[in-house]
């Protein structure tokens, strides 16, 4: 049995202490697919966290509150960390995060010497795009539906290095992951250096087909950097798997980690020639990823609570919770996208899209549509208005706390705003 296996067997068992015995029996035998329609069991998991009765919260994508046992952990490790002060932070501080990336790497499929914990993914692919050797003429390529500020990073090398950025734009609805796959090979030259791509589209939750374009990119001798912000523990993967050569992820989004958590992975062979931002007495081992992880006096306590949300994920399964998002995304999408007015900004194959969907309607700016369903149906949204992507609308994240029966309030008030329209 390898490590992440064990930890899922581990965490199998587990699901009898966090819903009770009793309760976990009834549903223990259930295949995924019918355990995501099981709202019995969601209510149980549902109990688990602590909801703000004034709104209904379909805006994980941001940041996806921790579980209540996981902030109890955390406010725990707050506390001990108080205590024990300097003493702590002098002596098992370093073999206690390593404990937690050991567990991280696990969960990501990669070895430990390959990952660290960051802040979030802002520094991860911001050590990864300063790192890089840049000459004058160097190109990099990335998307309109990227993350603005790591487009803006990019930017700055440009300022900086003189570097040229190809920036393709991904189809909202794509026919197949050949025709993303061109899109991008059609800008790389022989001056490409680095191909950027989300795994997730923040803003459309489109996922991409990251294997495929790493495999082209390789084929052309170009690293590959990936934003998996938004992908880490929301559906099943491994890092390995995409082939990429540096990740980044924030791990409180989808694992329900304390803010200003996130990783970044390295493939050990590219460790030895990204340049670490801030200086570190290891910055000349070409083999230890540390050396880019040089953050000074940090909050520790958040880093060491990463393994009880670890814990309370695995319980639930990363495919379980997978397959659950997805079909919340689908209940409420397959009633709204054929209204009339009514503008879906996520793939029609549901295989390119899990929790997150935008959704517009004709005529309603999205401020005004995410407006209007805060302020009329009670329901939080994030309003996406980016004529340089060409999305406008308002993006709907359920996390696994969200039940159907709030979702169908949604599905009323789109219906309703776009009748109006
Ligand atoms: C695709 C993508 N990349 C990067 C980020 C930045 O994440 P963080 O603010 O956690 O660093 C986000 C945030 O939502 C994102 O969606």
């Amino acid at each position: 049995m390898n490590k992440r296996d064990f930890l899922r067997t581990a965490a199998t068992a587990s699901l009898g202490v966090l819903l009770g015995d009793r309760v976990w029996a009834r549903f223990a035998d259930l295949p995924v697919e019918r355990l995501a329609e099981d709202e019995a069991f969601w209510a149980a998991i549902r109990g688990k966290y602590r909801l703000k009765p004034d709104y209904i919260n379909l805006e994980s994508g941001y940041y996806s509150m921790q579980a209540t046992p996981v902030l109890e952990a955390f406010i725990a490790k707050v506390r001990e960390t108080n205590y024990q002060a300097s003493y702590y932070l002098r002596t098992t501080q370093v073999p206690d995060k390593a404990a937690v990336r050991d567990k991280l790497a696990a969960m990501a499929g990669c070895s430990p010497a390959e990952l660290c914990i960051t802040r979030n993914t802002t520094e991860s692919i911001d050590t990864v795009v300063a790192g890089f050797d840049w000459k004058p003429g160097d190109e990099a390529v990335m998307a309109e539906q990227d993350y603005g500020h790591m487009l803006a990073q990019f930017r700055l090398m440009a300022r900086r290095h003189g570097i040229i950025n190809k920036v393709v734009s991904v189809p909202a609805d794509p026919k197949s992951d050949d025709e993303i796959v061109r899109l991008y090979a059609g800008v790389i030259t022989p001056r490409t250096r680095l191909l950027m791509v989300s795994h997730m589209v923040n803003i459309t939750g489109q996922i991409l087909p990251v294997r495929k374009i790493a495999d082209m990119a390789h084929g052309r001798g170009v690293d590959v950097l990936v934003d998996g912000a938004h992908a880490f523990a929301h559906f099943d993967y491994t890092i390995p798997d995409l082939g990429c050569d540096y990740y980044g992820a924030s791990l409180h989004k989808w694992l329900g980690c304390p803010l200003g958590t996130g990783i970044l992975y390295v493939r050990r062979e590219k460790i030895a020639t990204l340049w670490p931002i801030y200086g570190d007495h290891r910055m000349t081992d070409d083999t230890d990823i540390m050396k880019l992880n040089h953050t000074g006096t940090h909050p520790v306590h958040s880093d060491l609570a990463i393994e009880h949300a670890i814990a309370f994920h695995e319980m639930i399964g990363t495919r379980r919770k997978e397959v659950r998002l997805r079909y919340l995304q689908n209940y409420w999408t397959d009633k709204v996208r054929t209204l009339p007015s009514v503008i879906m900004n996520t793939p029609t194959d549901p295989t390119r899209s899990c929790a997150i969907a935008n959704v517009g309607v004709k005529g309603v700016t999205p401020a005004d549509l995410a407006r209007t369903l805060l302020e009329k149906y009670r329901i939080w949204t994030n309003a996406v208005d980016n004529d340089a992507a060409g999305v406008h609308g308002v993006r709907v994240t359920p996390h696994v706390f969200i039940l159907p029966k709030e979702l169908d309030v949604l599905v009323k008030a789109i219906g309703e705003i776009a009748r109006a329209a």
